[in-house]
């Protein structure tokens, strides 16, 4: 697949800063903005090839997921307001029960793009709720403008979150403020979000995207294969002990002392030479 984008999921290939690393990062851009984003069955469906043709590209060195902007306002109509993503697409739900549903969220593009290996980073400018805290939840760094604001509403949809908030929101921000959100179903603010830890940095809007970018380059520049190392040892914090971990790392580190990264990464160091990743 050489370009997975479709009609609501633009895919875009942006070129690296740094000319001595090959590849580039891959900026999805989920397109319903007259529908604030919501994820229906096509945005999933697409979020999830994208996640395969991630997985399967070695070019690719980090992923940024993020809302497209609102369109102009149609004459007479007001203008749809900025968003990452409202959620799940609710008129799919209209008499949808429970078998279905299971057919529906299980093996889903959340779950895909939480189990990349390469490192993700969710750029939000406007709601993140319900399935869009969700997709957030599930990038590894989250970048917010000011006027962001998340939430997890489906309370009042007679709901609980069902892409994993009820578990990886808990892990980020607490099981307090968690439930809190959750059974209050009320957004909150970036400022509050990046207070609770669900967000890591907050910029204005102007800010947010080139913010991103350097992010992005930044973390671009590094080997694939020792980030992606990072990523699996970090995530082994989520379902382990911390003994087991601890063990887990132990066992991580030590396998990177055969790699050809490492050896070049030391071999810089000591010539104060820059490091030409072989991304393994
Ligand atoms: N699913 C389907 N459509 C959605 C949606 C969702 N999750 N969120 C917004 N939309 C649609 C609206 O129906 C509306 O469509 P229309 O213009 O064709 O009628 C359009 O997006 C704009 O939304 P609107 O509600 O008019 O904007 P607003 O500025 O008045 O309110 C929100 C913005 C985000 C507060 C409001 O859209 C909202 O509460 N959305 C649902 C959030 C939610 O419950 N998410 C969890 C889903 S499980």
């Amino acid at each position: 697949m050489d370009d997975p984008s479709t009609s609501v999921l633009a895919v875009e290939k942006i070129p690296l800063s740094d000319d001595s690393v090959n590849g580039y990062i891959a900026l999805a851009t989920i397109n319903r903005p007259n529908k604030l984003n919501a994820l229906n069955t096509e945005v999933m469906d697409s979020l999830k090839r994208f996640c395969s043709w991630v997985e399967d590209n070695d070019q690719i060195r980090c992923v940024i997921i993020t809302g497209a902007k609102p369109l102009p306002a149609e004459e007479g109509k007001r203008p749809k307001p900025n968003a990452f993503v409202a959620g799940a697409d609710i008129s799919e739900f209209v008499g949808m029960d429970s078998k279905a549903t299971k057919v529906k969220f299980s093996d889903n593009a959340v779950e895909a793009l939480w189990s990349l290996t390469k490192p993700t980073i969710a750029m939000v400018d406007g709601f993140a709720l319900g399935g869009g805290c969700e997709v957030a939840c599930s990038c590894d760094i989250r970048i917010a403008s000011q006027r962001s604001k998340f939430g997890t509403p489906e309370i009042n949809l007679g709901l609980i979150p069902g892409y994993g908030a009820t578990q990886r929101l808990a892990k980020l921000i607490g099981y307090g403020k968690t439930l809190e959100m959750i059974m209050t179903g009320e957004m909150i603010s970036a400022i509050e979000a990046h207070k609770i830890g669900l967000v890591n940095h907050v910029c204005s809007e102007e800010e947010l995207q080139q913010f991103t970018m350097d992010l992005a380059q930044k973390i671009a520049s590094k080997s694939v294969f020792t980030l992606a190392t990072a990523k699996r040892t970090i995530k082994a914090a989520l379902n382990n002990t911390l003994d087991e971990g601890i063990a887990i790392e132990a066992e991580e580190f030590a396998n990177l002392f055969d790699s050809k990264d490492k050896e070049e990464g030391v071999r810089a160091f000591m010539e104060r030479d820059k490091a030409k990743w072989q991304d393994k």
